[in-house]
């Protein structure tokens, strides 16, 4: 048992059953396409395992503080009964079937929006029947929430995969208070113009009270088009259309840093950080990479940047190491087999070419990792490389920084994470420069301690001052009715 945020005493896992309580006692309900839990798909192991990603842990404390529930997909098509409660937080399943899988998820949510919204770094694919199995979808999850949120009660629905449910549920129940957040990026209105069904996702976005995205930029470009398509009036943070008044706004998401911070201290943990650069052959440097394996992370690109430097005697086996971590990721999807294919040619070339026996030029993990080891990574790291060539926010950026606390380690981060625009003191890369990835691992490489230990304090200064829970409570305080 361990102390929660709200003063509860927070029951740890429970995989059990509970007794059903009366559903129209739930305040709050957060709505996903992902329930915090996932049926483990390694074989001989039908457990459910705590989903990864940044928003369990955003949202668990807030969930077990009101007594709320959790509605989301349990993640396959064919699943046993998830658990009815996870951490004390109600669950609520929502199924989808094979065919929605393709046409919902692999189709209209990941091959249709994600690249769209993610500067299209991929062709982005238009097919006239996904938008069916999207709809049906989304109304599954707006009518879950609709049987489940008590009179006058708040939904925060979360991401991409959603964008319909916000006026959905409106229309089912007009009475409660309706937050979307988008996780990813919004795209410019010249991105934006081409998707076939703009006018129903912009609709189904202003069915909410308040739409928060992850940086101002991105509001902007919502509203803009908010303006430009439905013909929405009003200031940027507050926007007319249809008779109601809708808020919009940036809510940077953040990182657990109290859990980061005591997990960076604690010696068993940090003994593994020693025990991975001794296993690493004591280099000078180690150089990480953690990302999701997926086009947008912008990997091959830094591999082959790393490849170069290696090339040109700048990095030298033995001396200098390369850890990547590509966190495997929406396997059946083509586009993501293929990155994986074009990953590990580029990594092989330069084990190939570069590395020795018994000093790799670079260890490549493709593999789930704990947490824990998460940590003891970033802890032997001296640079992390995070370079995506779009990015909502990117946590990893954060988690380096966190757990740096005796200020050594030196960030390398791209321009197009929404991480940029609050970690100044990053080693600012254009991703899709190839020589500036170089000169900038350079830079990083030549810069003196002194001056890497200013940037670490100024990004921990920024980085330090919220943590996930205040994200959390900070959206759902401005999602309350004005009293005025
Ligand atoms: C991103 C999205 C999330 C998504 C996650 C994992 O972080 O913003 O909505 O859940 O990737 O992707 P997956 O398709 O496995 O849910």
């Amino acid at each position: 048992m361990t102390q929660g945020i709200c003063g509860s005493v927070e029951p740890s896992w429970s995989g059990g059953s509970i007794s059903k309580s009366d559903p129209s006692r739930v305040e709050l309900v957060v709505v996903a396409n992902r329930l915090p839990v996932k049926q483990s798909m390694s074989l001989g192991d039908d457990e459910w395992r705590p989903s990864p990603g940044g928003l369990v842990s955003a949202l668990t404390s807030t969930l077990q503080c009101r007594n709320g529930l959790w509605i989301g997909w349990p993640g396959v098509a064919e699943h046993r009964e998830p658990p009815l409660t996870y951490k004390g937080i109600r669950l609520k399943s929502v199924d989808i079937s094979q065919a929605e899988y393709e046409d919902f998820y692999l189709g209209f949510s990941n091959a249709t929006l994600w690249p769209l919204y993610h500067d299209a770094i991929r062709a982005p694919t238009f097919r006239r029947a996904w938008w069916q199995a999207y709809r049906n979808v989304n109304m599954r999850f707006a009518t879950a929430a609709a049987e489940t949120i008590a009179p006058n009660g708040t939904v925060w629905i979360h991401d991409y995969q959603l964008q319909l449910v916000p006026n959905m549920l409106r229309e089912l129940r007009p009475d409660v208070r309706i937050g979307f957040f988008l996780h990813i990026p919004f795209p410019p209105s010249e991105l934006f113009m081409q998707l076939p069904r703009r006018r129903e996702i912009l609709a189904g976005l202003l069915g909410a009270d308040l739409v928060g995205f992850q940086v101002p930029n991105a509001a902007s470009n919502f509203t803009r088009v908010a303006r430009r398509l439905l013909g929405a009036t009003g200031v940027s943070s507050t926007l007319d259309y249809d008779g109601r008044t809708v808020d919009v706004g940036a809510f940077p998401i953040t990182v657990d840093t109290t859990r980061i911070i005591a997990k960076a201290s604690d010696p068993r943990i940090r003994e593994r950080a020693r025990e991975i650069r001794r296993n690493l052959g004591n280099p000078e440097i180690v150089l990480l990479g953690v990302d999701r394996l997926d086009y947008t992370k912008g990997i091959e690109q830094r591999i082959k940047a790393l490849t170069e430097l290696y090339a040109d005697g700048t990095l030298r086996s033995g001396q200098h190491v390369v850890v990547q971590v590509a966190v495997p990721s929406r396997e059946s999807d083509a586009h993501y087999d293929l990155e994986r294919h074009n990953l590990e040619q580029v990594v092989s070339a330069m084990n190939g070419e570069y590395g020795r026996v018994g000093s790799p030029a670079i260890h490549y993990l493709h593999q789930n990792l704990p947490f824990d080891e998460l940590m003891a990574l970033y802890l032997a790291a001296d640079i992390m490389l995070v370079t995506p060539f779009r990015d909502g926010m990117n946590l990893v950026a954060k988690e380096y920084v966190t757990c740096r606390t005796d200020l050594t380690g030196k960030l390398v981060l791209s321009e197009f994470a929404g991480a940029a625009s609050e970690m100044r003191g990053a080693f600012m890369v254009n991703p899709h420069d190839l020589d500036a990835i170089k000169e900038t691992i350079r830079l990083a490489m030549n810069t003196g301690s002194k001056e890497a230990r200013d940037r670490m304090v100024r990004m921990r200064h920024k980085t330090l001052r919220r943590d996930v829970h205040d994200w959390a409570h900070s959206f759902l305080e401005a999602l309350q009715p004005n009293e005025s």
